[in-house]
Formats: structure tokens, C-alpha cells, sequence
């Protein structure tokens, strides 16, 4: 999608998410070569051109949301340190600074598709991974998921519009405002299928109040969980994922 494009998001001293570049697909092919980080997220192996074309597809499909999860500013000691007096766009991060290989952990997305069950809704898949072994169990997830989850709160109209008009680009700024267009799928259902294995994965999401939707697991093993209510000011939806004053989106500028 082209609604994140040139922002990131950073939460604190959590974490920091950028948009997925060329410049991260060498690490992301690195990480995607390992048969059981393929398995966890239901991924096929792809070439190396093939990442790069997918990279690119997924940069303006307007059915594909995707972040870099990295390390976040607070652990650059030379950064000028940045207000987060406010939720708005008030400074920026460099590419190439703040995302380098190293500082890579993993990735979070989200993949938009029509509710056949209901004409005015959009069913919004999450994936997270936490791809850096060695980073596991930090709470890396828990923070990207919830700076993730609240990015999309607060772009849901820029989210349902691009996805339900194609051709328009839609990135809506001060100067380019909301057009007035009301999307035919106006709600956003967000959910999350996860192998029945996956004990780590179910515990992080059911943690946010998704629920699961069927007492079984699918043809394919896996628990589809889905979070009623959001954007329809669900309580549990607001308690659960409160990113408190250290949520800021920055522009994400060409070093
Ligand atoms: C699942 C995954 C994303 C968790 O990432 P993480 O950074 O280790 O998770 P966090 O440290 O933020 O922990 C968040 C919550 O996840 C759950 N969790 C994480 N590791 C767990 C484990 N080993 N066992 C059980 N629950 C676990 C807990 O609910 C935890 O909350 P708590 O610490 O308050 O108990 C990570 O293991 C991963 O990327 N796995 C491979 C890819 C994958 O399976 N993705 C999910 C596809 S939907």
C-alpha cells in the first residue's frame, strides 16, 4: 500500500517500524531461507529476483500493508533525540540510519481482502515475525503489534479507500486531504490465522482479545482469530492495545 509509504513509526524506547524497501530485501531473503520461519508463516521460498519483484508488488498493491520491524531510536546514541509531545508528524528518520541490516528483527503486515460474508466489510489478515532468533521473547511482537495496530486505527479511512479504489493514490496529507469519497467496504475486521502449533503466536494475539472463531482448527490446522469491534470503539480493543504518548509517526527520508 502506498499509505505508509515514507512514514516511519516508532514507539519510544519499543520499537521502531519503516516501511519494507529494497534496501531490507537482503536481510528478508536471509531470514525467508529458513525452512521453519517459512513454515510459522506459511511463506514459499522465493529467488532472490523474486524477492526483490515481490518487494516492489507489495510497496503499491493496494491489498498488502507491510513494515520492517527494527531496534528502536532510543538505541542510536547519536540520534538527535525527537519530542513525542504529540501524535502527529513532527520529525524524521533516515533510511540507511535507522534500519540497517543489523538493527532488522523482523516484519509485520497486514493482508486486505473482501468479507464474502458481509459486503460492507474488509477482513484485514496480521502477520508478525519476529525473525532474529536471538531477539525472541523481548517483547518485540507485543510492541509491533500494537504501534502496528494503532497505525492502522488511525489510517483505517486512507486504509479502506486505497484498498477499494485501485487506480487513486490516497496518501491524504494537510496539503492532499481525506477525499470525500466513502469507500463501498467501509469497516475493517482485523484477524490472524495461526498454526495450532504455534502456541507462542495464539497466546500473543488472544493477549489483545482476539478471539477464536471456531472451537476447531481449519482443513489447513490452523486458528482463525478475529478482534470484534475494532474501530467500532470496543472497549477491550481500546484497554489492551493503549500505545500511551511514546506512539510517533515520522517521515521516513532518503539518507
Ligand atoms: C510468535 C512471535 C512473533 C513472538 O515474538 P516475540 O517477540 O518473542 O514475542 P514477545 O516477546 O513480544 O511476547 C509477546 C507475547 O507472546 C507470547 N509468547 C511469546 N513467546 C512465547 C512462548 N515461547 N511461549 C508462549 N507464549 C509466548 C506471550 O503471550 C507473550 O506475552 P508475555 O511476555 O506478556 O507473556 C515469534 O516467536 C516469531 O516470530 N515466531 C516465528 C514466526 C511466527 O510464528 N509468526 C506468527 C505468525 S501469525
Amino acid at each position: 500500500m502506498r499509505v505508509n509509504q515514507g512514514v516511519a513509526v516508532s514507539l519510544k524506547d519499543k520499537v521502531l517500524l519503516v516501511p519494507y524497501e529494497s534496501r531490507h530485501v537482503e536481510r528478508y531473503h536471509e531470514w525467508m531461507s529458513d525452512p521453519l520461519l517459512q513454515e510459522q508463516t506459511s511463506s514459499l521460498p522465493l529467488t532472490h529476483p523474486d524477492e526483490y519483484a515481490m518487494q516492489k508488488s507489495w510497496r503499491v498493491d493496494r491489498d498488502k500493508l507491510t513494515f520492517i520491524i527494527c531496534l528502536p531510536l532510543t538505541t542510536i546514541p547519536s540520534l538527535t533525540p525527537i519530542s513525542t509531545a504529540d501524535e502527529t508528524t513532527t520529525g524524521q528518520v533516515r533510511s540507511g540510519e535507522v534500519d540497517t541490516p543489523e538493527r532488522m528483527v523482523g516484519d509485520v503486515n497486514m493482508f486486505l481482502s473482501d468479507d464474502d460474508e458481509n459486503d460492507e466489510r474488509v477482513l484485514g489478515e496480521l502477520e508478525i515475525m519476529i525473525a532474529e532468533k536471538e531477539m525472541r521473547g523481548k517483547g518485540f511482537a507485543r510492541s509491533a503489534l500494537v504501534t502496528f495496530i494503532h497505525f492502522i486505527r488511525t489510517h483505517v479511512s486512507d486504509i479502506l479507500l486505497e484498498y477499494s479504489t485501485p487506480s487513486s493514490p490516497t496518501i491524504t496529507t494537510s496539503s492532499n486531504p481525506i477525499p470525500a469519497t466513502i469507500p463501498p467496504r467501509n469497516k475493517l475486521t482485523l484477524h490472524a490465522k495461526i498454526s495450532q502449533e504455534n502456541t507462542a503466536s495464539l497466546a500473543l494475539f488472544e493477549s489483545f482479545g482476539f478471539c477464536k472463531t471456531r472451537e476447531e482448527v481449519s482443513y489447513f490446522g490452523e486458528w482463525d482469530v478475529r478482534l470484534e469491534g475494532f474501530g467500532e470503539g470496543g472497549v477491550s480493543e481500546i484497554e489492551a492495545l493503549a500505545v500511551g504518548d511514546g506512539y510517533q509517526e515520522l517521515r521516513y527520508v532518503e539518507a
